[in-house]
């Protein structure tokens, strides 16, 4: 069978240049299944600044890795599912894909990481407020991401503060949500003008302007300004200098939630144990997030129990911004570096 799929063609640090990384090709796959084997179609891909570490581990000519919606067309007699069921993974920049779903090691440079093991969506999960494109953004990792920060390590309620760097995404806006509604103050940071407007529908009581390499003078007075009793929680995509300033504001048993860091990704930044006489006076808990630990059906249940109810009620709101068609990786992956006012949330590309 024909199909095609995005591969690595060469592996370049720093902002992505897409048009050399990245290349499309064609390839005849063998659908002669094993017993435990399946033929999937790719219907949704979700894209995330995370795939750039990834495709930096990816051998060259390989697959564009990341998580995707896929529907199971064909399955050997022992397969993990049956034709007609629509199952969640870690299916990558490819049309069709074999195999059978099972978890899978995945050696970086720094330490090993194991895809887990294709999940089954259940249809009943996912309606016209919910469609099944919300499996890799509010339903999906990203929101098991906000929803574990919120449930699985702070502790967030009334009289804290809470400040959310690069706050505009799935992870950001949610845990932003359901922070505001444990009671919390919360500060967004965005680098897009024409998201701050959406943070405050949302509920965020403010937001600050930042953009990678701002002076750490000037973020600190904007943050200062916005929290004037300091930071009790902080949820850090971004790193860098905002991170600093954030560092100095923290508050007796502040928690911090490393979700990403965003100016050593891009700006190849390092430092920061310099700060660490910061988090001792206040005993700060910083916790590393890492969200494939909480990838389990317990969680994914809850998930669904708990925001995807809220979601219903029309209590939580979330943004997706779907481009179309296997061409559309490309732009779709540069609209998170460059031209970021123009999406909405989580980015996805439906094939
Ligand atoms: N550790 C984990 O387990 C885990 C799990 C899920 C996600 N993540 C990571 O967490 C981050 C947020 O996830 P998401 O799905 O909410 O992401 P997203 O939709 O891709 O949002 C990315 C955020 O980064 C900001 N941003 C992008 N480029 C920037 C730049 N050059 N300077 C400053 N800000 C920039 C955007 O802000 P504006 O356009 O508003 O400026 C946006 O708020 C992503 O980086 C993702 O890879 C980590």
């Amino acid at each position: 069978m024909k199909i095609e799929k995005w591969v690595v063609r060469e592996h370049i640090e720093g902002v992505p240049d897409i048009d050399r990384m990245y290349e499309k090709v064609a390839e005849d796959i063998d659908t002669d299944l094993a017993d435990d084997q399946m033929l999937l179609r790719t219907r949704y891909v979700a894209a995330d600044m995370y795939l750039h570490g990834i495709s930096l581990d990816t051998p060259l000519g390989d697959h564009v890795g990341g998580a995707s919606v896929m529907e199971v067309l064909e399955a050997g007699p022992r397969a993990a599912f049956r034709p007609g069921d629509l199952v969640h993974g870690f299916g990558g920049w490819r049309s069709h894909l074999v195999g059978t779903g099972a978890a899978e090691l995945w050696q970086t440079g720094t330490f090993p990481m194991v895809f887990p093991a294709f999940h089954r969506l259940d249809p009943g999960d996912y309606d016209e407020k919910l469609p099944v494109s919300t499996a890799l953004s509010i339903m999906g990792g990203p929101g098991l991401t906000a929803w574990g920060v919120l449930n699985r390590f702070m502790t967030v309620g009334p009289g804290h503060t809470m400040v959310i760097s690069g706050a505009t995404g799935i992870v950001g806006t949610l845990a932003g949500q359901l922070a505001k509604r444990a009671g919390a103050r919360v500060i967004g940071t965005t680098g897009s003008p024409g998201k701050a407007d959406r943070l405050r529908e949302l509920g965020f009581d403010e937001v600050v302007h930042y953009r990678h390499g701002d002076h750490a003078e000037t973020i600190g007075n904007a943050l200062r300004k916005a929290a004037p009793e300091g930071v009790d929680r902080y949820l850090d995509h971004l790193g860098g200098n905002i991170t600093d300033a954030v560092f100095t504001m923290l508050n007796i048993d502040s928690q911090v939630a490393v979700c990403w860091q965003l100016a050593t990704q891009v700006g190849q930044d390092y430092a920061g144990p310099r700060l660490l006489p910061y988090i001792m006076f206040p005993r700060t808990t910083i916790r590393g997030i890492f969200s494939l630990e909480w990838f389990s059906e317990e969680n994914w249940a809850a998930l669904h129990r708990d925001v995807g109810g809220l979601v219903r009620a029309g209590e939580i709101a979330y943004d997706q911004t779907v481009h179309h068609g296997i061409d559309s990786f490309p732009a779709a992956y540069r609209s998170l570096y460059t031209d970021r006012s123009a999406s909405r949330g989580k980015v996805i590309v439906e094939l």
